[in-house]
């Protein structure tokens, strides 16, 4: 059995982030999202991954490299413009060949990994698993239409959504699945659609099961969406302090890792993170809160967020809360005016 994982892709619901970052690397407690799907895989017993990279194939492939780290082989497949998941599935023809797959979204975090599922489709044979889960917005996501586990029908992000039953970003496939994708036309979004593929296979009376996810999903298409993953990772999250981090007058949560850095008079709730090599000073740190390398604050107070490596925080500043902080960033603050150097797309709540 093969993995793909898809990586290409818009993101444009994470912009401005996403004009220079792909937002599979946007770190979750401290590590790219897309390293926990590489984990699932590994751990799943998987060997032989695709990648689909669009517009960010540099920076992925730079990031995750030959694979040798996971003890996975790599293979980078390119897709030219991101004209849909069935399309990226599509252009990876050639990389899967006649092999069953799991096809993962890049941008997806399922805690109760993919090893039984693997197993089951192994065993059992059928010609698709489909995961599900409940959520509160189902116009967001690809929606079931349930007769109890049996699916009736799936639609891509509906405007009238039949339940809310979620497509979660894992699925695994036999063959049959290319034959569906070929007679694919473009949805009214552009796209060739999964979720038409695998209605094909429904509509043909292929064995399409689906499961509900035991434990949480998360796909971190949106800023609300990864400052709660990185909440839930960091929950679970064993914390751990470096023998080479220096700790001066500080009082820090036993829920908080500590990379090797240098901290003096900082007061840190847990669960949090401080990677390496940073600095801080004069500073309180909130619950759920992942600080990246090389990061230097001082004199403020950061709660809920992602700062990001090699950015700096410098106060008098209120409170930087529920933030999403790309990295190299810098905010200065002084006590009456403001000077704003800012992106296309940046938001600030001042
Ligand atoms: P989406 O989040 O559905 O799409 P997107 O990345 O374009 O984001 P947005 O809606 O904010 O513009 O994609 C899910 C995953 O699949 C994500 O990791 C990107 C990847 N993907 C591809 O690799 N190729 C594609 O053609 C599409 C649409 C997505």
């Amino acid at each position: 059995m093969k993995g793909l994982i898809l990586s290409g892709g818009k993101g444009t619901r994470l912009r401005p982030l996403t004009f220079s970052t792909a937002k599979q690397l946007i770190p979750v407690a401290n590590k790219p999202v897309l390293f926990y799907g590489l984990e699932a895989m590994r751990d799943a017993g998987m060997t032989d991954v695709g990648i689909v990279v669009g517009d960010t194939a540099k920076e992925i492939e730079a990031a995750v490299g030959d694979g040798s780290r996971w003890g996975l082989t790599v293979t980078y497949i390119h897709q030219n413009q991101p004209l849909g998941l069935a399309h990226a599935v599509a252009v990876s023809r050639e990389f899967l060949g006649d092999s069953e797959f799991v096809m993962y979204l890049g941008d997806n975090l399922i805690r109760s990994g993919i090893g039984g599922l693997v197993e089951e489709f192994k065993r059992e044979r059928p010609n698709a698993i489909i995961l599900l889960t409940q959520v509160p917005n189902p116009g967001e996501f690809g929606v079931a239409e349930l007769d109890g586990d049996r699916v009736l029908r799936l639609e891509e992000k509906p405007k009238q959504p039949k339940s809310n039953f979620a497509l979660v970003g894992v699925y695994l496939f036999d063959l049959s699945v290319h034959h569906a994708i070929a007679g694919l036309r473009p949805s009214f979004r552009g796209e060739l659609e999964i979720t038409d593929a695998i209605q094909g296979l429904i509509d043909r009376g292929m064995d399409v099961r689906s499961h509900k996810v035991s434990g949480w999903w998360k796909d971190t298409g949106t800023v609300e969406a990864v400052l709660d993953a990185n909440r839930v990772i960091l929950h679970d999250l064993v914390p751990s302090v470096s023998a080479n981090a220096t700790l001066d007058g500080c009082r820090i949560d036993a829920t908080v890792s500590v990379g090797s850095s240098t901290l003096k008079n900082v007061i840190a709730a847990g669960p949090a993170i401080i990677g390496d090599d940073c600095k801080l000073t004069d500073v309180t740190i909130g619950a759920n809160t992942a600080i990246g390398d090389g990061c230097s604050l001082e004199n403020c107070e950061i709660a809920n967020s992602i700062l990001m490596k090699n950015s700096t925080l410098l106060g008098p500043l209120p409170t930087i809360r529920d933030s999403l902080i790309g990295s190299g960033v810098c905010v200065r603050g002084k006590s009456t005016d403001a000077r704003l150097v800012l992106g296309d797309s940046s938001q600030i709540d001042i």
